[in-house]
């Protein structure tokens, strides 16, 4: 059985849009692979917690896991490196604050990537070890970034899931959403189209 682990990032509730075409893009996928499990976390409702010097610690050992936030931290580590082992397809909602992605999602980031579990050092620097998986991200923004220097986000996203060895990314972007109801309408519109265009092509492979 194939499994799908979606995460929205987003602090909206109802009304996010990241949220929203995340959800559309994760129906999709499950539309197609009828039965696919599926694993969903809203890193707004559930916040994963900053990294410390002593849960660090405990990621490389254990037994270092000496206070129970330490204990918390580290089984809830565990749990999210193993959905994203288990994973086939992965889904991000991901808003745009402040030129970068959520605080949230970087904990998430900072909580799965862990040596020797999702990458290796190797002497040639690290290996993600990782494979397989395809992910696809829907990203939302109030300006319009794309193919600017100062779309940070994608840059980042590539390279931090490229070093645990998810490099199949596609994006679909909703951008122009603080400028305008036009300009908001034909953001999102775009950002259905392309999930209906991977639809399709998913469809037929
Ligand atoms: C705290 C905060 C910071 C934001 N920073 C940016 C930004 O740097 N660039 C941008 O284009 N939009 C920015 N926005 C706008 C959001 O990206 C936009 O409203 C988006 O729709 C939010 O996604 P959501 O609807 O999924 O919550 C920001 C919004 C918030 C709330």
């Amino acid at each position: 059985m194939k499994t799908l682990l979606q995460i929205n990032a987003s602090m909206q509730k109802q009304e996010a849009q990241s949220s929203k075409l995340s959800d559309a893009m994760t129906n999709a996928l499950l539309s197609k692979f009828t039965g696919m499990r599926h694993i969903k976390r809203d890193l707004s409702k559930d916040p994963i917690p900053h990294l410390d010097q002593g849960l660090f610690q405990s990621f490389h050992d254990p037994k270092a896991a000496g206070t129970p936030a330490q204990q918390a931290g580290l089984a809830l580590s565990d749990t999210l490196v193993s959905e994203l082992i288990e994973a086939d397809f992965i889904v991000l909602g991901v808003p745009m604050y402040n030129l970068m992605i959520p605080s949230t999602l970087k904990a998430w980031i900072d909580f799965v990537t862990r040596a020797r579990q999702t990458f290796k050092y190797t002497e040639r620097g690290p290996v993600g070890l990782l494979e397989g998986k395809k992910c696809y991200i829907a990203m939302t923004q109030g300006g319009s970034f794309l193919g600017t220097t100062n779309d940070l986000v994608t840059a980042y996203l590539k390279v931090a899931l490229g070093l645990i060895g998810i490099t199949d990314i596609e994006f679909i972007y909703a951008q122009g959403l603080a400028l305008g109801p036009q300009a908001a309408e034909a953001g999102i519109s775009e950002a259905h189209k392309k999930i209906a265009k991977i639809s399709q092509i998913t469809q037929a492979a």
